[in-house]
């Protein structure tokens, strides 16, 4: 006969195999289907593959704000906006576009975007995280979501991705003192599941007026996430990598292109090699030569 102390070890093995699979934060009572809930509005996509001209070369030395210290929240937003997390999320997208379009800069765009209630991914993340590096930086690099230890510390990059991504741009002559980084999704999806695709609507007019605010020559997409996001394109990233497409600003177009993310590269370094010509594709075009 079964006795509570099997019971208990049966829980605990239950929950260590959920553990395991990514799932460790409960956000209902009752399980949610969101790939079958209604899909958010496309708005058109910012980006073709197209040549695009560059615009006025800027440099400057600006560094970022100090970092919170780890695992301390940010200050709160002074207002919150939007519907309980569980919202229609084409409604959602909606109030995201127009909040995210009266941002005049990019301290009220993380505001704007810390006081956003609509995404649920806010409630389960520790921080917001929202950019990291120089914002007067000619390149932007783009992830997709916040892992774990990025999630705690409030910046983009911070685990071993990011070392690894600290350590591409330095073999072009970049750091973050010369570049502005950000993801598509700036809140960490629980258990570092992917976000789906009503979660990515939903960011997605913040980064696109990050975007705009930064106001890069190039932006370069890590991973498939961001390129598909960015550029409206269905295709893999091994067939987009190393492609420059034109990214629409206001006014003018900025360039892009997409490359492997470094938590591929960490699973198959030999893909590193594809990843080096990116970079070095990125460097010739930082130098004006292409
Ligand atoms: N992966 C991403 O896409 N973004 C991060 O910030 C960290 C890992």
């Amino acid at each position: 006969m079964p006795s509570p102390a099997d019971g208990q070890a049966d829980l605990i093995a239950y929950l260590d195999f959920h553990t395991e699979a990514g799932v460790d934060v409960a956000l209902d009572e009752q399980p949610h289907d969101r790939f079958t809930e209604a899909d958010a509005p496309e708005p058109a996509p910012r980006a073709r593959a197209a040549p695009a001209r560059r615009a006025p070369v800027r440099e400057a030395a600006h560094s970022s704000p100090p970092p919170p210290p780890p695992d301390t929240p940010r200050a709160p937003p002074r207002a919150t906006f939007g519907r309980a997390a569980a919202a229609e999320p084409e409604a959602a997208a909606g109030d995201a576009r127009e909040h995210a379009r009266n941002a005049a800069s990019l301290e009220e765009l993380e505001t704007i975007l810390a006081g956003f209630e609509s995404c649920p991914l806010k409630f389960t993340a520790k921080n917001l995280v929202f950019g990291d590096g120089n914002p007067q930086a000619r390149v932007m690099f783009l992830g997709e979501a916040p892992g774990a230890d990025e999630d705690r510390i409030g910046k983009p990059f911070m685990g071993r991705s990011g070392q690894l991504l600290d350590k591409m741009m330095a073999a072009i002559g970049l750091d973050r003192t010369s570049a502005y980084i950000a993801n598509v999704v700036p809140w960490r999806p629980p258990g570092n599941r992917n976000p789906t695709p009503q979660e990515v609507a939903m960011c997605r007019p913040f980064v696109e007026r990050q975007i705009e605010l930064v106001d890069p020559e190039l932006i370069v997409c890590l991973g498939a996430p961001a390129t598909q996001t960015l550029t409206g394109t269905k295709d893999g990233i091994l067939k987009t990598r190393g492609r420059f497409f034109s990214y629409a600003l206001p006014g003018r177009e900025a360039r892009l292109l997409a490359t492997l993310h470094p938590a591929f590269l960490l699973r198959q370094p030999l893909q590193k090699r594809l990843a080096w010509r990116d970079f070095r594709s990125l460097r010739v075009a930082l130098d004006g030569k292409a």
